[in-house]
């Protein structure tokens, strides 16, 4: 027979086991916890962590928004400025056009002024003699006709008057003619430089005027117009005003003050179709790092001589617009200034006969 343990002693181990088990989850738990409250510092600290670097990467953005702003509102401006300043540049640029502009005209004007001070001066001379020769002409008249009055005219004294009036006579015709030549030459040329007309006309005839009408400024200077004489129907003013560029540009830059000088001019025909214009002088030559520069408008090198750096923009246009023609210069320092230039004959039939 199996003797049965006493329930109450049975139900005592029970509940020292359970109290055991109970002791072993207390300090499980226990442990649990504290790995708990571990991960939640270390939890809250990345929380932590996260917030501010969530609310340093708003703060950032904010800033970055900011700067974004300032950086649009930056660029507006300057955009504005811009916009005023390119404004401002495009009023600029019209007026140095119209500037240009005016300056061209009065280059060429120029020029023809140049012309009128040089038929003034040719004029001065025969018109001058004139009127010396006329006073005293009335002069010895009113002194003939008063010996005539008073009675008693000698032979001699009629014979005196008769070979003073007769040499007087002769000396105003001479003059006055020579002046009304003159006139006649220089009024075609200014008016051909007045207005860029075509007409008929003598080219080496037409060249010799040009420098004849430049003489006054030319009187340290010998010149020649050598060639061909060719009749053309084109533009003489133009012609005379690219030859007066020329020719004052020899005056004005190549030669010293009273040092004498040759121009020189030769007209050449190649055939039917070709004129060409040697036009050269012996002077001081065009550096070579200049010469490239010469037809830019306003290139000068004799700013406070009064230069304007417009007679060669000017000849050049002239010349390749108008005449569609081309020029070439050739100077080395020291030994003068050669230009040469082409254009073709238009082809308009040479019937009227040339006036000079
Ligand atoms: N015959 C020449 N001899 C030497 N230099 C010249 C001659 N022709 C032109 N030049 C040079 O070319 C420049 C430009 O000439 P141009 O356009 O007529 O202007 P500007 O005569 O007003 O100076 C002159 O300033 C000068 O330096
Ligand atoms: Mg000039």
């Amino acid at each position: 027979m199996v003797a049965t343990p006493p329930r109450e002693s049975t139900s005592q181990a029970d509940r020292e086991r359970q109290k055991h088990r109970l002791a072993e989850d207390s300090i499980e738990t226990t442990a649990t916890i504290k790995t708990l409250q571990k991960e939640n510092r270390i939890l809250r600290k990345k929380l932590e962590r996260t917030t501010a670097n969530l609310q340093h990467i708003e703060e950032t953005k904010r800033n970055k928004e900011s700067l974004l702003k300032t950086v649009i509102r930056e660029l507006e401006q300057s955009q504005q400025v811009l916009e005023r300043k390119s404004s401002d540049l495009e009023m600029t640029l019209e007026e140095l056009r119209k500037t240009q502009e005016r300056l061209v005209e009065s280059e060429k004007l120029s020029a023809l002024g140049q012309l009128v001070a040089g038929v003034a001066h040719e004029i001065n001379t025969p018109v001058g003699t004139s009127i010396t020769v006329a006073s005293t002409l009335a002069d010895e008249t009113a002194s003939f006709s008063q010996i005539l009055a008073e009675g008693g005219l000698r032979k001699s004294q009629l014979t005196g008057y008769m070979a003073i009036a007769q040499e007087s006579c002769q000396l105003l015709s001479n003059n006055l003619q020579r002046a009304g030549e003159l006139i006649q030459n220089f009024k075609q040329v200014a008016v051909d430089q007045a207005h860029l007309e075509q007409r008929c006309f003598a080219l080496k005839a037409y060249s010799e005027q040009v420098f004849q009408s430049l003489s006054p400024q030319l009187h340290n200077h010998q010149w020649e117009v050598t060639g061909d004489e060719i009749t053309l129907y084109s533009y003489p003013g133009l012609l005379a005003q690219v030859l007066t560029n020329l020719i004052t540009n020899s005056i004005t830059h190549a030669y010293g003050p009273d040092e004498p000088g040759q121009l020189r001019l030769t007209i050449t025909q190649w055939n039917s179709s070709e004129v060409e214009l040697c036009y050269s002088d012996d002077g001081k030559g065009i550096a070579p790092e200049l010469i490239a520069r010469i037809y830019e408008p306003f290139f000068t090198t004799a700013r406070n001589q009064g230069g304007t750096g417009l007679g060669l923009h000017i000849l050049h246009n002239l010349i390749t617009q108008h005449l569609q023609g081309q020029i070439q210069v050739k100077s080395e320092l020291g030994h003068g200034t050669h230009f040469s230039i082409q254009f073709p004959i238009p082809p308009e039939a040479i019937t009227s006969p040339a006036i000079p």
